[in-house]
């Protein structure tokens, strides 16, 4: 998988593409994710990308031919499942819509910043708009990170576990049970018997109960 992301703050997203999985992912050749500047495509000595709306109010907002430009160039050297918006008016980011994205070929997703990029930007080029949660960001970065590591992290063969993907909260619309390690007693707090009895399929039916337990008691809304 191929992911390119448009932002003008570009060193917001290295740092987090340069550790951990992602990292490991992308050395391993499973995702390469490359980071554009928008800056880059100005179409004007300053290397200004933004200007004040139309209209008036309050807030500058990021004008089209930067976008344009740097989209087209991309889209010369391959072809796009999707093209990404990531804006907190788009689609909720939901499990079920990250495992989907998990399976395409290319994406591209551009961050909005100020107030946002120009509406054509959106009419013209821009496939899906997501949203990472109601809540307003300083801009898409953040939520291109999320959206991003979500997606890397299912790919075949990014995790060690392969099974790990699959057990997380949400992949069956149930949260995770809870999970305990050494030491078996801290300061007279144990780890519950069963998980030390070795009966798999003992401990396998506590997992789900607890699990279902969970569920009920923080997001009942799933259950339904
Ligand atoms: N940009 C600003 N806020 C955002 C959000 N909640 N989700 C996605 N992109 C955003």
């Amino acid at each position: 998988m191929r992911i390119d992301i448009l932002s003008c703050v570009p060193s917001l997203l290295d740092s987090f593409f340069a550790h951990s999985i992602l990292k490991r992912a992308q050395q391993a050749g499973f995702a390469e994710v490359v980071v554009h500047d928008i800056r880059d495509y100005s179409t004007n000595k300053h290397r200004t990308i933004d200007d004040y709306a139309f209209g008036g109010g309050a807030g500058m907002v990021l004008q089209i031919e930067p976008i344009a430009g740097c989209i087209r160039k991309l889209q010369q050297e391959r072809s796009y499942d999707e093209i990404i918006y990531l804006t907190p008016d788009g689609e909720l980011m939901q499990q079920g819509m990250v495992n989907r994205l998990s399976l395409k070929g290319n994406l591209m997703m551009i961050c909005g910043h100020y107030k946002g990029v120009d509406q054509r930007v959106r009419d013209l080029f821009v496939t899906m708009e997501i949203s990472i949660g109601d809540y307003v960001l300083s801009g898409g970065e953040l939520a291109a990170a999320v959206l991003s590591d979500a997606i890397i992290r299912l790919l075949p063969g990014v995790l060690n576990d392969e099974t790990s993907a699959l057990t997380d909260s949400f992949q069956d619309d149930l949260l995770a049970p809870p999970v305990y390690t050494r030491p078996a007693d801290f300061e007279g707090h144990k780890v519950p018997e069963i998980l030390m009895s070795g009966h798999e399929a003992k401990i396998e039916s506590w997992r789900h109960e607890q699990s279902v337990k969970r569920t009920r008691e923080r997001r009942p809304d799933l259950l339904q």
